[in-house]
């Protein structure tokens, strides 16, 4: 299967990407762990990308389109990918268009995950990952952590993002209303989007997605 998943900052797009994508075999590609992980290992890319990711505003298009296709091109995603903040804005989605008819393929769906501003906003300011692996996600008050700081997956050390500061997610909420948005009504007008609700527990969001995708 082919899936974007589209959700506002914080509504767990991260936390669901990594059930689905056991479930469903395929991959979890998330732009913005890709963008980390070049940041921690001093990269170009990770250079060019941490001021914008700092502000709260998008990496530019060129940036993000070539790391997003060559991510899209490795042999792990021929069968499918579960894609988690990209495409990001209408033009990024015109560019996965393009790539996917090149390649005789198309998304099986758009994931669309609704959250309340006020519960996005709890869910960042108690958000700890781990150092280790970007998918170990806990919560100080929804899923803390065993022993506070430590990782219950591997011991790594848990930390907060830069990026989630209050300032700087209310820019981050801003840009998705403005700019991710409408990406919405862009696969809405190709028959693709299912919307959900995130509320509720961690496994319940992960069996109504599975629901809404036909693979309960
Ligand atoms: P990115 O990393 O994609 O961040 P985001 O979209 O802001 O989303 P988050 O990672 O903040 O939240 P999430 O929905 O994954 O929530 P999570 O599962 O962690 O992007 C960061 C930046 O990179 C962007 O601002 C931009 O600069 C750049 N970037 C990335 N892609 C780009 C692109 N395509 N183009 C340009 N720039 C790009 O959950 C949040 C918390 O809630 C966790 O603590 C979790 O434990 C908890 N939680 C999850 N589910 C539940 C639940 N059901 N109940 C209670 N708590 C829960
Ligand atoms: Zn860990």
């Amino acid at each position: 299967m082919r899936i974007v998943l589209v959700g506002p900052p914080g509504a767990g797009k991260g936390t669901q990407a990594a059930y689905l994508a056991k479930n469903l075999s395929i991959p979890h590609i998330s732009t913005g762990d890709l963008f980390r992980a070049n940041i921690s290992q001093g990269t170009d890319l990770g250079k060019q990308a941490k001021a914008y990711m700092d502000a709260g505003n998008l990496v530019p298009d060129e940036v993000t389109n070539a790391m997003a296709q060559d991510r899209m091109e490795k042999p792990d995603a021929e069968n499918g990918f579960l894609l988690d903040g990209f495409p990001r804005n209408v033009s990024q989605a015109g560019v996965l268009d393009e790539l996917l008819t090149a390649g005789g393929l198309k998304l099986d769906a758009v994931l669309d995950l609704e959250v309340p501003e006020d519960e996005v906003v709890k869910r960042i300011a108690g958000r700890r990952i781990c150092r280790n692996d970007s998918a170990h996600v806990f919560h100080v008050t929804y899923s803390p952590p065993k022993k506070e700081g430590v990782c219950d997956v591997c011991g790594g050390e848990l930390y907060q993002r830069d990026d989630d500061s209050e300032e700087t997610v209310r820019t981050r909420l801003e840009v998705y209303h403005t700019q991710t948005e409408p990406i919405i009504d862009h696969y809405r007008a190709q028959g693709l989007v299912v919307t959900i609700s995130a509320l509720g527990k961690v496994t319940e969001v992960t069996e109504r997605a599975m629901e809404a995708l036909g693979r309960a």
